[in-house]
């Protein structure tokens, strides 16, 4: 059983990555804390906590960092994502509220609490990992690992030619979160994009589920028509679901040992780069993937959902 804390910026895959783990009998899901990306923080909370109550999962929610460390504000991605976050499903205010404490307080805490236990899957921008590593010098002694979604090394980029989205929107925050070694392991395009979930899929999971896999269902129309607009792909690619399969099943990705670096200017930057001179320690990246794998185990605890 894997004891996981999700940070994320729901978010049409963020919404499958959060089912994906409500659903998995091996995840211990132990909070939520959001950050600002595909939507703002607030809209990012709001819809972290409208996830949790719709799988009736009582978990706390913390909200996080509203801007990026060093980059001025941006505006979200809501041609991939809808304004809110979910497609064209409309806006709608949760039962619950937020904890008092931040996101980066609550990761730190937590990760104190369950020393060498628990596992952080940031599937957003990397602000929030980056200062509960510069609050906690022992943050990232005291987690069992980070399993970021973001970065691409081979791939080339999903926002610019060099930068994938998570990293781009806060390069800095991903640079720091670079040099937490061996326990840090980048899930990025060049794997998630090799999986891809196709309508038909969506049609199988709300069939098995009319209002959870419903919902999902819905949210996907709005992904796959980017996807086959602005890529002209015949499916979507499941980036924040492999991150959270690569917590719990390491075993179906190929990974690479190496030192990383982001670049944080010019037409480069967010890119992340293999860095042997650099003297840092190396982190995991994931270089192959199992794509039917990953994508069968999707569509399994999927299946699991109400
Ligand atoms: C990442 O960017 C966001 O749009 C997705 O939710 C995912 O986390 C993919 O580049
Ligand atoms: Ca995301």
């Amino acid at each position: 059983m894997v004891k996981l804390i999700i940070d994320t910026d729901p978010g049409i895959d963020d919404a499958m990555a959060i089912f994906y783990a409500a659903a998995a009998p091996d995840i211990d899901l132990l909070g939520l804390t959001t950050i600002f990306g595909n939507v703002t923080t607030a809209t990012a909370t709001r819809n972290a906590l409208r996830l949790l109550e719709a799988v009736e999962l009582d978990v706390p929610v913390a909200a996080g960092a509203t801007v990026p460390l060093v980059l001025p504000p941006f505006n979200p991605s809501s041609h991939v994502h809808g304004d809110e976050g979910f497609g064209d499903i409309p806006a709608a205010e949760p039962k619950g509220k937020p904890l008092e404490e931040d996101a980066a307080a609550f990761l730190c805490r937590m990760a104190r609490e369950h020393k060498g236990e628990l596992v952080v899957c940031p599937i957003g921008p990397l602000t929030n990992i980056a200062l509960a590593m510069q609050r906690d010098p022992e943050f990232i002694q005291n987690v069992k690992s980070i399993v970021v979604m973001g970065g691409s090394l081979e791939e080339g980029g999903n926002i610019t030619p060099h930068a994938e989205a998570n990293i781009y929107h806060d390069p800095h925050a991903a640079d720091v979160v670079c040099q937490g070694g061996a326990k840090v392991v980048f899930v990025g395009l060049d794997v998630t994009h090799r999986i891809l979930c196709l309508a038909e899929d969506f049609e199988a999971i709300a069939a098995r589920s009319p209002e959870l896999g419903g919902m999902l269902q819905e949210m996907s129309y709005f992904y796959l028509k980017f996807y086959h607009e602005v890529a002209g792909k015949n499916g979507c690619s499941l980036h924040d679901p492999a991150a959270v399969i690569a917590c719990t099943h390491p075993e179906l990705f190929g990974m690479r040992d190496m030192p990383l670096e982001v670049s944080c200017e010019g037409e480069t930057s967010g890119a992340t780069l293999a860095a042997p001179q650099s003297g840092r320690d190396p982190v995991k990246v994931c270089m192959t993937v199992d794509a039917e794998a990953v994508k069968s185990q999707f569509l399994k605890r999927l299946a699991l959902l109400p």
